[in-house]
């Protein structure tokens, strides 16, 4: 009896990424190898719970390796709480009619660690998930790295490599705040490759004077710059303990009330912090008698082509994941593991983020490279 084709979908949600569409294309070349028929969920979960789509046939997937972004578009709804017609409503219900309707045998979903969330969510409520590991900032739990982080890397050591021939012409401190989110492995990897002279993180909140100190170390010695790498997540010792505070008075709210109030203190506390890289520059100068100057290379990180080692990582997963689809392997994340994959219960990865342990080979090899971490 000729069996019926597997039906996929696919979707990419959360912040886009380079490699994105090197994934879509490692996983559709390879399913459709496998005799599988693919459609793309468009703009994330909202195409999901929307059921729009596109078919990716074999034209489709052609030329997009190169391409950066995501061609099917993305969102950072959450299925389960999602915004509609100015309510918040659990869709969860509507996008099992629809991968019913649809016909699927399963759903691939191209994400960080939100998305490994929602996976667990829709795997909850029935549906067959794969995850693969997207994200800039190398922050998802049980997988050694993710598509996007090594073309970011790039992108943020070429700016730090940019940022030392003009600090070094006007004797200045320049600031320079890497995305990352939570964690500090962007900054951390660019500042090392970089030559930043210091690396500042939010697994290690700084003091002030301890980076001024190494600025003037260096005045002493005859360097009259210094370039300063700053992880958007890094914070002082008293605003990361604000922080802290605030979110534990999150976690332990009881009541409606308690919870609105706690939460609405944690965004002040978080918004008074925004601007912490102008706050430190201005202190920095202060300190040391130098001009700073500060750039924030945001969404730069994110955008264009993504660099061969990313395209190798995206097409690896991808095509992993058609061969776990193919042999009904759902309820996983497919994880880079050294030159090899590995199949991760979900349970694993959602709500786990993978942070920088303090000592980390990298931490190690920064302190030796005499790099000032702030403590
Ligand atoms: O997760 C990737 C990331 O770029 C983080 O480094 C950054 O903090 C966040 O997304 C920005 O989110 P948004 O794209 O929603 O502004």
């Amino acid at each position: 009896m000729v069996q019926a084709k597997k039906r996929i979908g696919i979707l990419t949600a959360g912040g886009d990424s380079p490699g994105l569409n090197a994934a879509i294309r490692g996983f559709g070349k390879a399913a459709i190898g496998l005799g599988m028929d693919l459609i793309g969920y468009r703009d994330g979960i909202r195409g999901l719970v929307e059921n729009r789509y596109t078919p990716l046939d074999s034209g489709a997937l052609s030329g997009i390796l190169t391409i950066g972004g995501t061609i099917l578009g993305t969102s950072r709804d959450k299925v389960h709480r999602m915004m509609i017609d100015g309510e918040t409503r659990d869709m969860r219900t509507q996008v099992v009619e629809n991968y019913e309707k649809e016909g699927l045998s399963g759903l691939v979903m191209l994400g960080g660690g939100g998305t490994a969330k929602n996976a667990l969510r829709l795997a909850g409520a029935g549906l067959n998930v794969i995850t693969l590991p997207k994200t800039i900032d190398n922050d998802i739990a049980r997988t050694d790295t993710s598509f996007g982080f090594a073309t970011a890397m790039e992108i943020a050591t070429e700016a730090i490599d940019r940022l030392h021939s003009t600090a070094h012409s006007h004797h200045r401190i320049i600031l320079t705040e890497i995305m990352g989110h939570r964690a500090g492995w962007l900054t951390l990897a660019a500042g090392i490759a970089g030559g930043a002279d210091i690396v500042l993180l939010p697994e290690i909140p700084y003091t002030v004077a301890s980076v001024a100190e190494t600025i003037k170390t260096r005045l002493i010695r005859g360097s009259t710059f210094s370039v300063v790498a700053v992880a958007e997540g890094a914070r002082d010792v008293q605003d990361s303990a604000d922080i802290e505070a605030a979110e534990l008075l999150v976690h332990a709210a009881k009541t409606p009330e308690q919870i609105r109030a706690a939460k609405a203190h944690l965004a002040n506390v978080t918004d008074e912090q925004r601007e912490h890289t102008f706050k430190l520059a201005r202190e920095l100068e202060a300190a040391t008698g130098l001009e700073s100057r500060v750039t924030i290379l945001g969404y730069v990180q994110r955008g264009g082509i993504p660099c061969a080692a990313d395209r190798l990582l995206a097409s690896r997963l991808g095509t992993a994941a058609a061969h776990a689809v193919s042999k009904g392997q759902f309820g996983m994340m497919v994880a880079a593991r050294g030159e090899d994959t590995d199949l991760v219960p979900l349970t694993e990865v959602a709500g786990n983020l993978k942070l920088v342990p303090p000592d980390h080979e990298w931490i190690q090899t920064a302190r030796k490279l005499g790099t000032g971490l702030g403590d």
